[in-house]
């Protein structure tokens, strides 16, 4: 899938053409991995588009920016209004955001500070990261033969660049054997997180998703879904989970900005539950998606509304 193009990139505070927005190969981060990011969606609502959890994605990558000692010259307010004026510059409805701030070109070797610190904003038109039917199918997972690095390795409260190494051995590794999907554990061989996603596993009424100390990044969909169980009165829980419980769970989810929430049909080529969507899946699916598309209201003020003109383009 090539990138849909847009007309532009935001790139430390001016607007510049999609075409112009290039590095030089011996930028530190080309090779040293030296970058952390976000992924951000703004849907459409019915109240135009709005962007969603915007101030917390920006609270993120400024975290993820500090662990690495990166100092960002923008403010999360800064940010955040720098990706409502993107989307607006763009004219697009619904799309997918992505702040990389980066390690540019000075120095090559291996300690970063005294390169630039770059900040990038881009977006595009984006679908669903499983596919379409996955939200109501259900898609098949492995668990992967790769783990999720040890703690005191990378740190994975970073959505740093350098970490996505893991994530794509274990997505080709899926992908290679006919999954949609790969499960990591982590240095323990306890559950830990997709490649791209958090999991959640339903076992007997209770909404279960591993604590952070199992190398799962905090995911803001995570978090959505544990304040709607908390909405709705089902019990939520930050607990431990044994690789076995992915195959005996009633039902097991992954969320995440790109993925949203997508059922497991199976694990291992095990059934998971029914071998489909779940219920309990079904009904935090059905609030998040009202509350996205602006059907339910944002009682938790999780959207930034863009001010999109009309005419704009999907
Ligand atoms: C490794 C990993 N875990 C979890 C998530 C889910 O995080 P979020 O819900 O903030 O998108 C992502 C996506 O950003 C991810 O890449």
């Amino acid at each position: 899938m090539s990138i849909p193009k847009t007309e532009k990139i935001w790139c430390n505070g001016k607007f510049i053409s999609w075409d112009d927005a290039k590095i030089h190969v011996l930028s530190h981060v080309v090779s040293y991995g030296s970058a952390v990011f976000e992924g951000v969606r703004c849907y459409e609502t019915a109240n135009g588009s709005a962007v969603f959890r915007l101030t917390e994605h920006m609270q993120r990558l400024i975290n993820s920016a500090h662990i690495y000692r990166m100092d960002v010259p923008f403010s999360v307010e800064e940010l955040c209004q720098a990706v409502l004026d993107l989307v607006r510059a763009n004219k697009l409805n619904a799309c997918y955001i992505r702040p990389i701030v980066l390690r540019g070109y000075e120095d090559v070797g291996v300690d970063p500070r005294t390169c630039p610190v770059d900040v990038y904003l881009a977006c595009w038109p984006w679908g669903k990261y499983l596919g379409a039917e996955a939200m109501s199918e259900g898609v098949d997972v492995c668990v992967s033969s790769w783990n999720r690095p040890a703690p005191n390795t990378l740190p994975q409260m970073a959505k740093a660049a350098a970490n996505y190494m893991n994530s794509q051995l274990i997505k080709m590794e899926a992908k290679t054997n006919g999954y949609a999907e790969g499960i990591a554990l982590d240095v323990n061989g306890h559950v830990s997180e997709g490649s791209g996603e958090n999991i959640f596993v339903v076992t007997n009424g209770t909404v279960i998703t591993p604590p952070l100390a199992n190398s799962s990044l905090p995911g803001i969909t995570r978090n959505t879904i544990m304040t709607l169980c908390r909405d709705f009165g089902i019990p939520v829980a930050e607990q431990v989970i044994p690789r076995e419980m992915l195959y005996i769970a009633d039902e097991v989810f992954l969320c995440g900005t790109a993925a949203e929430i997508t059922p497991l049909r199976s694990v291992d080529r095990i059934k998971v539950g029914a071998g489909g969507r779940g219920p309990i899946t079904e009904r935090i699916q059905e609030e998040f998606f009202a509350i996205i598309t602006g059907k339910k209201p944002d009682r938790h003020g999780w959207l930034s509304p863009v001010g999109v003109p009309s005419g704009a383009v999907r």
